[in-house]
């Protein structure tokens, strides 16, 4: 894992700092709270609640990283009896030892992170059932390399913050995620700044402040006109 380790946020949940980006992995503030709040509750609990009859709802995240986004979606879903097909996109995959000492099992089902331990590898080759409702499968491509055929009804945009990553919240970037959402889907971000505000108005979404996770005031949250 090179230089990369784990440190111990504010709500006593795990991430990783990667020394080379000069990054955490999630908000030091809490990393279990941050991607709760951002990406399930203002991301898919947001969509679901304006689309109630949908019972299929696929979610596409740009940074799959340790898979805690995907593991608190996956338990959400399984609960809910909504069937997931979730595709995280990850340029520098983490090895499934790492990924099995993040202590995320302390926030899901425990059969879930069974099943996401024994699937990771094989989630990188391909889509993989991690659960009755929740299909898993894991890009191992840098996103503007990432061409698939279907399109997403929710996007989980967790990327290193543009200071240290400024080449993931470019125009380019941010054109070429957009045109994998269906009209009416949702981008969310931990992060709102002027000018990706101003970036996703121009690709014709539709812009709302929310309130941010535990550090951060407001994260940005875009639906597709
Ligand atoms: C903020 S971390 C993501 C955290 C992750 N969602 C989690 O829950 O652990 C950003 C991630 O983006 C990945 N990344 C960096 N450049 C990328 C690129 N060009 N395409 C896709 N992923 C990239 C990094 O390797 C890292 O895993």
């Amino acid at each position: 894992m090179d230089n990369t380790h784990f440190v111990v946020t504010a709500d006593g949940s795990r991430t990783l700092f990667q020394p080379e980006v000069g990054e955490h992995y999630h908000s030091k503030h809490g990393a279990h709270q941050e991607s709760r709040h951002v990406f399930l509750g203002q991301g898919l609990q947001h969509y679901l609640a304006g689309n109630p009859s949908d019972t299929e709802v696929s979610i596409l995240e740009v940074g799959f990283g340790t898979g805690l986004n995907f593991l608190l979606t996956a338990d959400y879903v399984t609960a809910e009896k909504i069937n997931l097909y979730y595709c995280g996109v990850e340029a520098f995959p983490l090895s499934k030892e790492v990924i099995s000492q993040t202590g995320y099992e302390a926030y899901i089902e425990p059969e879930l992170w069974e099943s996401f331990l024994n699937s990771y590898e094989k989630a990188l080759v391909g889509d993989h059932e991690v659960s009755a409702h929740a299909t898993l499968a894991i890009a191992h491509q840098k996103i503007l390399d990432f061409a698939p055929q279907r399109r997403f009804h929710v996007v989980y945009f967790d990327a290193f913050a543009a200071i240290h990553q400024p080449d993931m919240w470019t125009d380019e970037v941010l054109n070429h995620v957009a045109n994998l959402l269906v009209t009416g889907g949702v981008f969310v971000t931990y992060a709102i700044t002027g000018n990706l505000k101003r970036s996703m108005k121009a690709l014709g979404f539709s812009i709302e402040k929310a309130p941010g996770a535990p550090g951060k005031r407001e994260m940005l949250r875009a639906t597709k006109l």
